[in-house]
């Protein structure tokens, strides 16, 4: 699309989430809910994404890093401020700006790409994005002349008794010419009630000038959901948690039971993999074709699973790769480890690869066996086809040459095998 330049509002306090982590930090699915919003951006190619701080910006900056230009707001001054407060940086720019809130996670780029498309095609100077939603409660209301044109957004403290039946509202996604943008913020009066300079005054302002103002419906009402409290982050992930279960069931994967299946963003899963029930699989996670995933297997950030692993019950495995055809299957811990193809992981062995200042990383060479309760006290190596007994405690640094049998604790190497 990058045909133009978006800002995000991300200043607000968020005081009903009673948190210290500014409001768009929050997690959904293990991302920032910022973070979806950004996504979008990214996606359709923004030529310049404006992101308005304000509360807790030092935090914010930190966690988006500087793909985005930053914009302070010291003062929490309404969302007409805030899109304000971007003018100096867009004063030689002449085109479209998109603006959008940072705590709306369930919007979809594709409603955003919508948008904008039909506001290049109207040539409109504000085209605002409407969804018709049972309980508006709490956002603007779109009020429309007889003729079904919009007339302006009517904040629910200043709605009348009219108004505020009205089941259309204001999802916080506009599509705006720039000039005709910053020369009606210029105009926007304090809302007296409030105290603040509202954004959508700049509809029934450009109205007057003689422009057009176009709206935009989705018959998707989630788009608009925005994040406030606790209990909407839980809605939220909700329903994020079904899409992300839905994507994957839709290409293949296999998911026995979905209510209490836990897939965060940023994952891959292989054609034809089963998730067991009570799996939970974080962000930054690959696996591959043909595995079995659980019941109640918990894989974290770092981990790679190659084609054809089994990975079973109360097994956690964290940094590590697997080789194709592992076998991980009861109670185990594997971190910073990296195991080679077709190895036997025992019931109960742990890598203890924290010594309580650094992480050390465990090698298993292919079709290694691991006897069941064997604890590998990292760094170790140990090459292919090794064979350790059960119970073996494997001490710090040391190394099983491939081929070798070796046993007790510390674990001793006893025999060669094979030969
Ligand atoms: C706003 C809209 C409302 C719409 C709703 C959609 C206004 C006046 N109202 O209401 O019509 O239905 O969004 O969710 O715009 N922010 C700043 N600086 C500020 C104030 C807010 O950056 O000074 C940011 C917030 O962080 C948030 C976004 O702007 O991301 C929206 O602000 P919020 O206070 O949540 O507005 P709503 O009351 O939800
Ligand atoms: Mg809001």
């Amino acid at each position: 699309m990058s045909n133009f330049k978006a800002i995000i509002l991300a200043a607000g306090k968020g005081t009903r989430m009673k948190s210290e982590i500014p409001k768009v930090l929050h997690k959904v699915c293990g991302r920032s809910v910022l973070s979806y919003v950004l996504d979008i951006t990214k996606v359709l190619r923004s030529l310049t994404t404006y992101v308005v701080v304000g509360h807790g910006s030092q935090k914010v900056k930190d966690a988006v890093g500087n793909s985005v230009t930053f914009v302070q707001q010291d003062q929490l001054l309404g969302t007409a401020d805030a899109v304000n407060r971007c003018a100096p940086y867009l004063k030689n720019y002449q085109g479209t700006i998109l603006v959008l809130c940072g705590d709306t996670p369930l919007l979809s780029k594709d409603i955003v790409a919508a948008l904008v498309k039909q506001h290049h095609r109207s040539k409109a100077a504000a085209t605002v994005l409407t969804g018709i939603i049972d309980n508006p409660q709490g956002y603007g209301r779109i009020v429309r002349d007889d003729k079904g044109a919009i007339k302006a957004i009517r904040e629910q403290n200043d709605a009348s008794v009219d108004e505020d039946k009205i089941k259309e509202i204001n999802v916080g996604v506009y599509g705006f010419d720039s000039k005709a943008l910053f020369g009606a913020l210029k105009k926007v009066k304090l809302n007296p009630g409030k105290k603040e300079f509202y954004l959508t005054d700049v509809i029934e302002l450009l109205l007057a000038q003689g422009k057009k103002v176009g709206t935009y419906t989705t018959q998707d009402a989630t788009a608009a959901f925005g994040v406030n409290t606790r209990e909407d982050l839980a809605q939220a992930q909700a329903i994020i948690r079904q899409r992300i279960l839905s994507k994957y069931m839709l290409s293949g994967v296999t998911v026995i039971d979905p209510l209490t299946t836990f897939i965060e963003a940023g994952v891959v899963i292989g054609q034809d993999t089963t998730i067991h029930p009570m799996t939970v699989i974080h962000t930054d996670v690959r696996i591959g074709k043909n595995c079995s995933i659980g019941p109640m297997a918990r894989l974290r950030p770092g981990t790679r699973v190659s084609d054809g692993v089994e990975i079973g019950n109360f097994a956690e495995v964290s940094r590590t790769s697997l080789g194709p055809g592992v076998m991980q299957k009861h109670f185990s811990f594997l971190g910073d480890a990296v195991v080679g193809q077709g190895a036997n992981i025992g019931a109960g062995v742990v890598t203890a690869n924290y010594d309580g200042v650094n992480k050390n990383k465990t090698f298993i060479g292919p079709q290694a066996f691991i006897g069941s309760d064997a604890i590998l006290v990292a760094p170790n190596k140990i090459g292919a086809k090794a064979i350790i007994g059960a119970g073996s405690v494997l001490p710090k640094g040391k190394n099983i040459p491939a081929g070798t049998m070796a046993l007790g604790v510390p674990a001793r190497i006893i025999k060669r095998i094979g030969k």
